[in-house]
């Protein structure tokens, strides 16, 4: 494992924060009944300053003063042979010192002694409150046992501040080792949604997709699912968070499958929609194929430098005008974009930031501006249609949506999902002889 991202993060942020401390601790272990518990998932911003696996740990990280450098700090579990015999390996704070690379690492067990004295002295604390209540406690309780001692001329950090705004901006920019890793769960989603389309027959239920896809992921050494799938045949694709999977796939009916893997980390986030009997209908072919075009026209406008919000209305020009040319809309285009005519066909908006997260940290707008596309930034571009009612009979129960990962580069856009997207190429995927 390389450590030079997760140090350079570290040292990058430290830049920006001047004379204070950082304090981010990673996601506590989730019980599910009894004494089940959650796969466990690290937080994403411990994960990004830190590569450290591990629950019962967290970061501190000192700001560079006169008389003395920036440093990092781990604590986590001690070593603890019997427990391992149970739980499996462990670090302990030499190891995890030596392994990745921080100034110091201590027993988890001595945080909150070791805390009061960690911030004393700082201008600034910067930690997520709110995120969590117990740890909002612990906190809380450090500033006061340092504030307690303010009379021995020991000063408490007199700002709070939330590390999540300028790490979000730092997690908005992807560097070549998240690009990478980003790009290799592209490659593995994409294959999922292939296998997909490739074993599915009429009459199956939906959960035997969502079963070939964790297949996929997992042999190829993904952790799982990036977010809980949605594979929803016929009209359960106009539910947008359909999430039962239990429905049988009717032939004659399209499949919508959202769904991607998660790699070191991060999401991938594909939706294909196919016809469950591996040819598209007339009607089906007529919708599909403007909801492709919106997706291209979507693509064609990410560029650096162009805001947020500028794929996103490309592609809502292509949806509008596809809908007055299927009849469910009638008018000028301009007027239905402004009086939102299209709200009941399409309701969400073409896309987010991808990352850590599938919807991933990083603003969107602030104020009245959006936020503007730069190279490094990861994106999904996903329009859809969702023709429950109001248009023509032909029409009814069809909803498409069609999702790609797409990086933005120094002269435009690079789709990094590969699963077919045009009719022809699924069809091709789902011949069998
Ligand atoms: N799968 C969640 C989304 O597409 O935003
Ligand atoms: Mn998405
Ligand atoms: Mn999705």
């Amino acid at each position: 494992m390389s450590l030079e991202p997760y140090s350079s993060r570290r040292e990058a942020l430290l830049a920006t924060i001047g004379d204070g401390v950082v304090f981010i601790p990673t996601a506590p272990e989730r019980l599910r009944n009894r004494d089940s518990y959650h796969p466990y998932r690290f937080d994403s911003y411990f994960w990004y300053l830190t590569g450290f696996p591990e629950p019962g740990a967290a970061l501190v990280l000192i700001g560079g003063r006169s008389h003395a450098s920036p440093r990092s700090i781990l604590f986590c579990r001690e070593k603890d042979v019997e427990r391992e015999i149970w739980d499996g390996f462990r670090y302990g704070p030499e190891a995890a010192r030596e392994a990745f690379g921080f100034d110091e690492a201590h027993a988890f067990g001595k945080l909150e002694e070791k805390l009061p004295d960690l911030i004393a002295g700082h201008a600034a604390l910067w930690y997520p409150f709110g995120q969590d209540a117990r740890w909002d406690r612990r906190i809380a309780a450090a500033l006061d046992a340092v504030r307690a001692r303010t009379r021995t001329g020991i000063r408490a950090p007199e700002r709070i501040c939330d590390p999540r705004a300028p790490l979000d901006r730092m997690r908005l920019v992807k560097d070549a080792h998240e690009i990478e890793i980003m790009r290799r769960a592209a490659a593995i989603a994409s294959a999922g949604h292939l296998a997909a389309m490739r074993g599915c027959r009429p009459g199956m239920a939906e959960y035997e997709l969502e079963a070939e896809l964790a297949y996929e992921f997992r042999r190829r050494g993904a952790s799982g699912h990036s977010f809980p799938p949605i594979v929803a045949g016929g009209e359960n694709a106009c539910v947008l968070h359909y999430a039962s999977n239990d429905r049988m796939l009717a032939d004659g009916a399209l499949v919508l499958i959202d769904a991607g893997c998660e790699l070191d980390g991060y999401a991938a986030d594909i939706t294909r929609t196919f016809p469950v009997g591996g040819r598209f209908s007339g009607p089906q072919r007529e919708v599909y194929e403007i909801v492709l075009a919106a997706q291209a026209a979507a693509v064609a406008a990410i560029r650096p430098g162009a805001p947020f919000s500028a794929y996103h209305d490309a592609a809502l020009r292509v949806l509008v005008r596809g809908l007055v040319d299927l009849g469910a809309l009638t008018g000028e285009v301009d007027g239905l974009i402004e009086s939102e005519a299209y709200q009941p066909f399409y309701m969400h908006r073409t896309g987010h930031w991808l990352g850590l997260d599938v919807h991933d940290a990083g603003e969107y707008r602030s104020g009245d501006e959006w936020a503007a596309l730069a190279a490094g930034m990861t994106l999904t571009v996903e329009p859809g249609l969702y023709l429950r009612a109001r248009v023509p009979e032909r029409l009814r129960g069809i909803g498409i949506r069609i999702e790609d990962d797409v990086l933005v580069t120094v002269d435009g856009a690079r789709v990094y999902t590969d699963a077919p997207r045009t009719i022809d190429g699924i069809e091709e995927a789902m011949r069998h002889d």
